[in-house]
Formats: structure tokens, C-alpha cells, sequence
């Protein structure tokens, strides 16, 4: 068994303007990542055996972002708002059911 049940990971790289390509902090991923996890904590789901929140950089999946991903399943999502987040909230992390219709390919092209 893993230390925390579940261990989100939200990218929240932030590009220069202009750059070659996207990045999800444009998205507003660090203020939804702070809402996700002030969330899990109002929950009482934070902590050792529960769920984990956590900022990553780049994880090159720009172009599909704002990217999160979802372990020990391994499940990416891209996200646009609060609203969406509550969805993978309580269907996957809380009830175990990954969100189809937010879910990125497991692999370049491929369904998920
Ligand atoms: S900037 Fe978020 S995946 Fe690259």
C-alpha cells in the first residue's frame, strides 16, 4: 500500500509570453491546484493514508493542459475550472472512478 491513498500531481509551469508553446500556469493552474487542496484538506481527506496534492513542472503534455495526473493509477486529466475539479474530486479520488470525458489518451493519439 502506498504511503498516501491517492497522490495528485498538477503541473503549474508558467512559459514566458510568447514562447513556442503553451503552458498550464496560463491556464490558471496554480490558483486551481490551492483549490483543490484547501478542498481535500476542508474534506478531512489531507494527509498519511489519504490524499496528497502536489505542484510539478512540465510534464509535457502542454498542448492537452492544464494537465493533472492522478496515482497510483495513473490517470492524466486536463481540467478548465473548479467545477471540473469536484467531478474528478468526488468520482475518482474519493469514489475510484476516473472521469472519461476529462481523461487524456494513455498514449500519444490512443484512447484512453
Ligand atoms: S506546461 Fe504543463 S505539461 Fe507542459
Amino acid at each position: 500500500m502506498s504511503y498516501y491513498r491517492k497522490h495528485l500531481f498538477f503541473c503549474t509551469n508558467q512559459r514566458a509570453e510568447g514562447a513556442e508553446r503553451p503552458s498550464c500556469a496560463q491556464c490558471g493552474s496554480p490558483e486551481l491546484r490551492a483549490w483543490m487542496k484547501s478542498r481535500i484538506k476542508e474534506l478531512g481527506l489531507a494527509g498519511a493514508g489519504g490524499v496528497r496534492v502536489n505542484i510539478a513542472g512540465c510534464l509535457d503534455r502542454c498542448e492537452l493542459g492544464p494537465v493533472l495526473v492522478v496515482y497510483p493509477e495513473g490517470v492524466w486529466y486536463t481540467y478548465i475550472d473548479e467545477d471540473d475539479l469536484e467531478e474528478i474530486l468526488q468520482a475518482h479520488v474519493i469514489e475510484g472512478r476516473p472521469v472519461e470525458r476529462l481523461r487524456l489518451p494513455d498514449a500519444p493519439d490512443g484512447p484512453p
